[in-house]
């Protein structure tokens, strides 16, 4: 189901304690404040048409809002970047072959709700969809990925007061702690969700079975896909 056959070729910067709180959510007295993946899922600027420099030396270029799947060959085109389809908008990279995937979408494009973990594909942290399949984003060349539909946890949050029905689901069952590993639950969970509505609770167990929470937060996530699907109803 997921690509774990490759070797990831360069690490990723490694997240410091502040970051890691600034991305993770906060925890404050026993009360949660808001997931890694859902709160860095709101940026508000869908639709826009935007430039980034980052700190790298490269420049992502945010094109426009497209729909469907575009190919990256374009014998005519001298331009060297890459072009990635995520969350439904286009990004122009200029991308090194060894890159992975999830350091193109956190550290190039800038969509920080995709987590890296572990980074040798066993935790499932950083999962994303492409072409509709949930993948491991630390275990695919970036160069792999271009030209295909891209989905992270970003998709599933149009703003702060609007969470899709997966993400709502994870806010109200509290399916989380330090929110670390939920955007990789989220989008294996739309992609259970997509080819099999209604799934049982072992074939959820089977679907989740290559992600890690070391907060124990497993068995809120499974019953909320459960209800999702449901189960409960
Ligand atoms: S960070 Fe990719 S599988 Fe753990
Ligand atoms: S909620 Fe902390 S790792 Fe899963």
């Amino acid at each position: 189901m997921k690509e774990t056959n490759k070797t990831p070729l360069e690490s990723t910067p490694s997240l410091s304690r502040r970051d890691f709180l600034k991305d993770a959510g906060l925890v404050i007295g026993g009360a949660t404040v808001g997931s890694a993946a859902i709160l860095s899922a709101c940026n508000g600027d869908k639709g826009e048409t935007k430039t980034v420099t980052n700190t790298v030396t490269n420049t992502v270029t945010e094109t426009k809002t497209v729909t469907t799947t575009q190919s990256i060959v374009d014998p005519t085109d001298s331009d060297p970047r890459l072009t990635f389809n995520v969350n439904g908008k286009e990004y122009k990279v200029a991308v090194q072959p060894y890159w992975t995937l999830d350091f193109v979408i956190r550290e190039q494009i800038g969509l920080t709700a995709t987590k890296v973990g572990c980074n040798s594909g066993e935790c499932g942290h950083c999962t994303v969809l492409v072409d509709g399949k949930p993948i491991y984003s630390c275990m695919m060349l970036a160069s792999d990925a271009a030209g295909k539909v891209i989905e992270t946890a970003e998709s599933l949050c149009e703003d702060l007061m609007h969470f899709d029905r997966i993400s709502q689901a994870f806010v109200d069952n509290q399916a989380y702690q330090c929110g670390f590993c939920t955007a990789g639950f989220m989008m294996a969970t739309k992609a259970l969700l997509t080819k099999n509505p209604h799934p049982s609770m072992e074939e959820i167990q089977q679907e989740l079975s290559g992600h890690v929470c070391v907060c124990s937060a497993i068995k809120r996530v499974c019953d909320t896909v459960y209800e999702l699907g449901g189960g409960y109803a």
